[in-house]
């Protein structure tokens, strides 16, 4: 015991399962739920793509959050240290150093789009509802460089501030803190949308499965979206798993935080479909208008209530706070690998952080300004960093998970780490799988990307 308290007082941990959950849940939750999910949902047909995003979500998604959870506790090491824990040798060195970097690729882009989200909501603040649904409005915002610059730093240190806390002090708290107003600020704003009049409509078609909605396309994107969703294979979950405490039962926990995950993004749909189909008359096609949901359609469909600012505050501080426990998630990670590889202190960290933000975060900033005569493969940064983690990287470090486990460190052993607090009640469930399912989804994947960029 006097080994484990000098470990735990050098390594951060959190202090217990509530504040372990909720900080998974605070990085699950995010951009994916609230902007990513309603419009795939929208496109993918509504109640059918709903149903099988939650199987996926009980069977693939549930797999890897165990196994790279149990790893991280087993080493006590953020991904390139438990990669490398069972053998030093080139395989386990390119899993390892393919996890950690993807938080560092994403973090930039992510805080990129957290500025834009901090924008919107002072501008709500300040009352110009109308300015907000002009045409044009967002186009000239993320064209003007410096504007865009100026909001990613704000959002950037709000970042550092929490991280420099450390992980009880800075993650926990934070988490604790925000999680609960952020499912509150969800509820209210799920009732207020789905009480407009004409909303019904919307309500059905998201919720009941229509299955002549049905494609392949329905499951590749469920797939995709369930794996972005819970912040799988960004090594987010090795580094809070090695924060656990051995008594902690991390099946009743991963349990919770799928179920937390789910629920936002349900409720999210349930804010935003409804409101938009009211919005539209009753046509869905507004709905798929992608990634520009949230910053063009939205703002007029807040601009045509009554009550439009202060539904649009409500909204955008509820995707503040979402935004703002991911981007935590992926900096604490990031960092957390320097701690642990260079054995370097959390300050030294941050700052070496700080220069790959404002190297890369500026980049996308000023994709669409500036520098918008730089494409890469015909993508703006910020498309091409995030084209290149989710499509490319994330399922190879998926994949190096599943073979890591099963050709490296074998079941016996993660199962021994599972049960070492708690009976492993879905353990056969967990052994296929890890096993054949979540492999074969991987690939599917993979090969949808580059179907994708191809066509
Ligand atoms: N899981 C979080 C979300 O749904 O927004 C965080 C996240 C997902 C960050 C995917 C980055 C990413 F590429």
């Amino acid at each position: 015991d006097q080994v484990k308290m000098t470990h735990d007082r050098q390594r951060g941990s959190f202090s217990g399962r509530i504040g372990y959950v909720l900080a998974v849940a605070g990085s699950a939750v995010g951009l994916g739920n609230i902007w990513r999910f309603p419009y795939l949902a929208a496109k993918y047909g509504g109640g059918i793509f709903l149903l099988i995003y939650i199987l996926l979500t009980a069977t693939f998604g549930y797999v890897l959050i165990m196994s790279e959870t149990s790893i991280g506790r087993m080493t006590r090491k953020s991904p390139v240290g438990a990669f490398e824990a069972f053998g030093k040798g080139k395989a386990n060195k390119v899993g390892g150093w393919l996890n950690a970097v993807i938080p560092m690729l994403i973090v930039p882009y992510y805080s990129t789009i957290g500025g834009w989200v901090v924008k919107y909501l002072v501008e709500y603040i300040r009352g110009d509802v109308q300015v907000l649904a002009q045409d044009g409005y967002f186009g000239d915002f993320i064209s003007d460089s410096w504007q865009a610059e100026f909001w990613f730093i704000i959002f950037a240190i709000l970042i550092f501030a929490i991280i420099l806390g450390g992980v009880e002090n800075g993650v926990e708290r934070m988490s604790k803190i925000m999680m609960p107003v952020l499912v509150v600020l969800a509820v209210v704003v799920t009732v207020y949308s789905v009480t407009r009049p004409g909303a019904l409509e919307g309500v059905k078609y998201f919720l009941i499965p229509n299955f002549s909605h049905f494609s392949w396309m329905t499951v590749v994107a469920a797939m995709g979206q369930m794996f972005y969703s819970l912040s799988i294979a960004m090594g987010i979950l090795y580094t809070y798993g090695s924060y656990t405490r051995k008594e902690m039962d991390l099946e009743k926990s991963t349990t919770q935080v799928e179920i937390f995950d789910t629920a936002i993004a349900i409720l999210a749909g349930l804010m935003i479909i409804p409101a938009v189909f009211a919005f539209s008359g009753g046509d869905a096609s507004n709905l798929q208008a992608g990634p520009s949901l949230m910053f063009i359609t939205l703002p007029k469909v807040f601009a045509s209530m009554g009550i439009g600012t202060a539904a649009g505050i409500l909204f955008f501080v509820l995707v503040l706070l979402a935004a703002l426990t991911s981007a935590v998630s992926l900096m604490e990670t990031s960092v957390s690998t320097f701690m642990d590889e260079l054995h370097w202190s959390r300050r030294k960290s941050c700052f070496l952080m700080a220069v790959i933000m404002l190297v890369l975060g500026t980049a996308s900033s000023m994709g669409y300004g500036l520098l918008d005569f730089i494409k890469i493969f015909g993508m703006s940064f910020l498309d091409f960093f995030d084209f290149m983690t989710n499509s490319v990287m994330m399922p190879l470090a998926a994949l190096a998970t599943c073979i890591l486990v099963t050709k490296v460190i074998g079941f016996d052993k993660i199962i021994k780490e599972i049960e070492s607090s708690s009976a492993f009640k879905r353990k056969k469930l967990y052994v296929f799988c890890i096993k054949y399912l979540a492999p074969v989804c991987l690939i599917i994947i993979l090969l949808s990307s580059i179907a994708n960029v191809l066509g």
